[in-house]
């Protein structure tokens, strides 16, 4: 891109002398039938930003091409090509011109040879401007746009350029590399978002993936390198006129002086000009190292940038599926799970925190976090989710981003930064295990009131209750009844059983005053006997809360996971009509203030127990 133009304007004086009268190349501000570019004459911007013109590779004196570039800076910078593939070689004989009154063409041999043509349709007294921000547009008499060079980008994205994400109705949005530093034929590299989702970038190098993106998260994608100017740059996402979607970038203050491209080697870089330098401050190229590369760690395994040297790593609870392999530095094998997933009450998630997440995702729509948790854990073939509020930036008018994944993990990076996001991931053994991780996961999907409604079930004599139930078997797990509605948590409903409501009021004796255990805002607390010998304790939610049946299944789900020795563990819920009910164990000691508030009791609780409590309490909530 940074081209030596010496050699090249000796060509053109050499060639504009027999021509021209005086030496100098002039511009132009229009190009109209009957006007003809030769490659002594340029067509500028009206503010002088940009120019098109001829011009040759630096150490060409071969090929010419017809390009566009920054013309008012003093390095010579490319950012589109017309002829990529097609170089003049008869610079004598080249022009570009309306051919037929409507048509931009470049020729050579007095027209005989057509090198490119802008494909428009067939107009009458069309014009060519060269636009302030670079873009090459063909106007109709009547100044509709008829083509523009924005439409059909070479290497190089400048701000206020639309980068098409969806490709309903056209071919793909493409940028694409040239072939060598000073060569602007097609390479082999080509950028542009995904087919199957407007969400993430990639760069192919042929029809292979070769690097991608971060997924959209509402935030700009950090791995293109678009946040680190920070304020000064903007990012924005919309829908056009066709239903198809675009984004562009630019600069606050309105400057051109910034673009994004993919060089011959397939890296991308977002240049931004320093005026101080009078050069371009390259900022975050990517990729940078090998394990950058599109699915350099195998399956299940992961580049982890956060490493002085960025390294394949096995995900959390995998080890490399070839060892030998594996310490050679062969990754393509992947890694495999140490335990195998049971899809059941041994499963959990995993948090893992600043993650650039899979590729190969399905996108739920319309899905809170807590549904996508739901989503995740209910289905035995979702591996892991990822969720992201796309509320400032969403771009179909669903503000959820809810994704899921159900084949192998592959292209996984930590990268850390903004952009970046939580991987949750199913593994097994860890709900029994009560790993800090998963309390660190299903606390934000918990509504207020749920929490609420935890922070109260905290407040039992726990003691007693760590005693009962430090050692968790295999709870007995009945499902005894089913919910008239037929939306299907079904038998995949492997975390907590239902009870039918008639089973519970049998089981309280018909929600009699004598079972009565307490009263709190969310309802009052009944003692039952379910089935004959179970002590349970049954919370019936007050009524009118306006919660759905299913919006209340699936939390009592998510809290059904929050599994800790120092939590009252929920073993049933029951929804019927307004009727909801949690169904807990029973704690015969009662509540801590049953013992804090009286005035014997309280006696039994020496400092040293208070703290014991403090300190069960804090675990519990952690
Ligand atoms: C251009 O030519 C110079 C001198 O011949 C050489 O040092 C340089 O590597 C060449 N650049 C490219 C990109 O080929
Ligand atoms: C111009 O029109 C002539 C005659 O209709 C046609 O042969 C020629 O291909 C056209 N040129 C271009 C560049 O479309
Ligand atoms: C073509 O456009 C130019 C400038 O827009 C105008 O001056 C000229 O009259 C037009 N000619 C025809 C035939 O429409
Ligand atoms: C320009 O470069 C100088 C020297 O490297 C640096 O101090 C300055 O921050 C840069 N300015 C911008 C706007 O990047
Ligand atoms: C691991 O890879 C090495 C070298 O490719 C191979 O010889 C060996 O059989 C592999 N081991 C397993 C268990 O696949
Ligand atoms: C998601 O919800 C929005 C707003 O309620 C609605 O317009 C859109 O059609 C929904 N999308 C899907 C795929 O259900
Ligand atoms: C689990 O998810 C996969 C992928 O969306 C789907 O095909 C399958 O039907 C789901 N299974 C259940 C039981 O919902
Ligand atoms: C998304 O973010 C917006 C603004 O930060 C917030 O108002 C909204 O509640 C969030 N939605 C979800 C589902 O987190």
């Amino acid at each position: 891109m940074h081209l030596s133009p010496l050699h090249c304007i000796i060509i053109l004086l050499l060639i504009s002398w027999p021509f021209s009268s005086v030496l100098i190349c002039t511009s132009v501000s229009v190009l109209v039938p009957g006007m003809r570019l030769t490659p002594s004459k340029t067509l500028t911007s009206d503010q002088g930003s940009f120019a098109l013109g001829f011009f040759c590779p630096s150490n060409s004196t071969q090929n010419m091409y017809v390009g566009i570039w920054f013309d008012d800076i003093p390095v010579h910078t490319v950012v589109w090509v017309a002829n990529h593939d097609n170089p003049i070689t008869d610079a004598s004989s080249a022009m570009l011109g309306m051919a037929n009154n409507s048509k931009l063409v470049l020729s050579e041999s007095n027209g005989h040879h057509i090198l490119w043509m802008a494909n428009t349709v067939t107009g009458s007294n069309s014009s060519v401007k060269l636009l302030n921000n670079g873009n090459l547009v063909v106007l109709s008499s009547d100044g509709a746009t008829l083509w523009q060079s924005f439409d059909n980008p070479s290497d190089t994205v400048l701000a206020g350029m639309p980068m098409r994400t969806t490709h309903d109705t056209h071919p793909p949005w493409r940028i694409v590399s040239w072939k060598g530093p000073e060569d602007p034929s097609k390479g082999r590299f080509s950028g542009g978002n995904d087919l199957n989702t407007p969400l993430q970038f990639f760069v192919w190098d042929g029809s292979v993936p070769y690097w991608r993106g971060a997924v959209w998260t509402g935030y700009i994608s950090s791995n293109m390198g678009l946040q680190t100017v920070s304020s000064l740059m903007y990012l924005t996402v919309y829908k056009g006129t066709a239903g198809e979607s675009y984004a562009t970038f630019g600069l606050s203050d309105g400057s051109s002086r910034i673009l994004y491209k993919i060089d011959y080697s397939g890296k991308t870089v977002l240049l931004r000009w320093n005026t101080s330098l009078t050069d371009w401050t390259p900022l975050t190229p990517w990729p940078v190292y090998r394990c950058n590369f599109y699915g350099y760690c195998g399956p299940y395994g992961y580049c982890d940038n956060t490493e002085a040297i960025p390294a394949c790593k096995c995900l959390d609870g995998f080890d490399p599926s070839n060892k030998t392999e594996w310490v050679t530095g062969i990754f393509s094998q992947g890694c495999r799970w140490k335990e195998a997933l049971e899809c059941g009450g041994g499963d959990g998630f995993l948090t893992l925190p600043a993650m650039k997440v899979p590729d190969k995702f399905l996108r739920l729509w319309n899905k809170s976090f807590d549904d996508c948790t739901v989503e995740c854990s209910r289905n035995c073939s979702c591996l892991a989710y990822a969720y992201a509020n796309l509320s400032t930036n969403n771009i179909d008018g669903d503000t959820t981003r809810c994704l899921m994944w159900t084949g192998v993990l592959i292209d996984v990076e930590k990268v850390g930064g903004i952009g970046n996001e939580n991987l949750y991931l199913r593994l097994a053994g860890l709900s029994s295990k009560g790993r800090k991780s998963i309390i660190l996961k299903v606390i934000p999907a918990i509504s207020a009131s749920l929490l609420l409604v935890l922070l109260l079930a905290c407040l039992v004599w726990f003691r007693k209750f760590k005693g009962k139930h430090g050692k968790k078997g295999s709870p007995n797990r009945l499902i005894v009844g089913d919910l008239s509605i037929t939306d299907g948590l079904g038998e995949e409903t492997c975390e907590v059983p239902f009870v039918s409501f008639e089973e519970i009021v049998s089981a309280t004796n018909n929600f009699s005053v004598s079972n009565l255990l307490g009263q709190g805002g969310f309802g009052k607390v009944y003692k039952g006997l379910l089935h004959g010998d179970k002590e349970v304790a049954v919370k019936r939610l007050s009524r009118g809360s306006g919660q759905g049946a299913i919006e209340f299944r699936n939390e009592v789900v998510v809290i059904a996971k929050l599994q800790h020795r120092n939590l009252v563990r929920l073993v049933f819920y029951s929804v019927q009509g307004d009727e909801k009910l949690l169904i807990y164990e029973y704690l015969p000691n009662k509540s801590l203030d049953a013992f804090l508030f009286d005035s014997e009791k309280k006696l039994m609780l020496n400092w040293t127990t208070r703290f014991n409590i403090i300190k069960g309490v804090a675990r519990g909530l952690v």
